[in-house]
């Protein structure tokens, strides 16, 4: 009785944090008039935060003489002229993400995969309510997920944290971003139990989990994922018997639960798989 009341303030007062970002949000949006210098500021921080930069891209590009909406890796709305994309994937770029990255008032991409940056997420960032996509794949960035992220980002539909230092809990609050299609955190250092809340999260295709330091048991909630086409949750320490719910999951076209403590069969309606089983641990 007390618990499942305490629960329940605990999640009226989520419900009010949520509220009074989404008003502070809105508040700050009609309060001032950012505009597309905004956007520039911004990048023009970015690229200063840019330690090395082998193939001078941004040196290059990133100029003020040119609009820009007309940078490389930059695009625009048509009709606002405001900074919808940006997209700096596969440069090699060192260096670290400044809080101003999350001023961008229109921003629904962020693509900064597969570079060499380090530091952590500013906190700005995961604020940017218009986001759809976030991409942070293979750098050497750490930190935590927030638990507001979803109250903060409830469109996204992509997430990448693949090959990063992250550590800490996979929140349950991610159940929260309703529209996720693809979630992928594998090769950092997420502890904790898998959150069975992420079976609330029927548009899911893609849910890669695999080599961290996860525990427990697979929720047998994910049997509820319907457009499940991926699932790995390999190389982790995930214990107890594999739930038969997955035999649900018709589209899957691939299921990894290698290298952890699990028991049971594998489904065996899930026949055209490419999947692999092994039991004990072999790091
Ligand atoms: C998640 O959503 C529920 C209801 O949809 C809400 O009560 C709760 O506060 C939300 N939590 C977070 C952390 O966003
Ligand atoms: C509005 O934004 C400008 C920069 O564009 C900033 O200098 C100013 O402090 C902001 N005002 C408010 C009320 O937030
Ligand atoms: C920026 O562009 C102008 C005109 O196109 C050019 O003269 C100038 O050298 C460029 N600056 C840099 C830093 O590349
Ligand atoms: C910017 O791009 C637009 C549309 O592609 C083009 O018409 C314009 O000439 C470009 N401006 C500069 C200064 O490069
Ligand atoms: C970013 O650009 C790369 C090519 O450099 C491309 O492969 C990738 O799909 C782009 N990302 C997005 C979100 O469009
Ligand atoms: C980035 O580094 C990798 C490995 O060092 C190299 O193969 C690749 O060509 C580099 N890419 C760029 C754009 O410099
Ligand atoms: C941009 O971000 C920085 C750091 O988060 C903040 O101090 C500044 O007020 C922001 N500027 C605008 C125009 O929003
Ligand atoms: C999410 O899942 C949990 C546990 O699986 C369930 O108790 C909860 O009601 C679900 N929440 C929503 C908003 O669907």
């Amino acid at each position: 009785m007390e618990r499942v009341r305490s629960l329940s303030m605990i999640s009226r007062f989520l419900l009010l944090h949520c509220l009074i970002l989404i008003s502070l949000f809105i508040a700050a949006a009609t309060a001032n008039t950012s505009s597309i210098t905004t956007d520039q500021d911004a990048l023009l921080v970015l690229r200063a935060h840019i330690t090395h930069d082998p193939t001078n891209f941004l040196a290059k590009n990133w100029n003020t003489s040119t609009p820009v909406c007309n940078w490389t890796g930059v695009t625009c709305d048509g009709h606002s002229h405001r900074v919808t994309a940006l997209n700096i994937s596969r440069l090699n770029l060192t260096g670290t993400i400044p809080s101003q990255l999350g001023n961008f008032s229109t921003l629904q991409s962020l693509d900064l995969s597969f570079n060499r940056l380090s530091g952590s997420i500013p906190s700005a960032i995961f604020t940017t309510y218009t986001l759809k996509y976030v991409n942070f794949r293979e750098n050497q960035l750490s930190g935590e997920i927030p638990a507001n992220i979803c109250c903060n980002l409830p469109f996204l539909e992509f997430l990448s944290l693949y090959q990063n230092m992250f550590h800490g809990g996979i929140p349950s609050t991610l159940s929260n971003c309703t529209y996720l299609r693809i979630l992928s955190l594998p090769y950092n250092d997420f502890s904790g139990a898998v959150p069975r809340e992420i079976g609330n999260l029927t548009k899911l295709k893609e849910l890669d989990l695999g080599r961290n330091r996860l525990q427990g048991e697979i929720p047998r909630e994910f049997g509820n994922l319907a457009d499940l086409e991926v699932m790995s949750l390999a190389i982790n320490k995930l214990q107890g018997e594999i739930p038969q719910e997955l035999r649900n999951l018709a589209g899957l076209e691939l299921l990894q639960l290698n290298e952890n403590f699990l028991t049971g069969i594998i489904p065996s309606s899930i026949d055209k798989l490419l999947f692999s089983i092994e039991f004990g641990i072999f790091i």
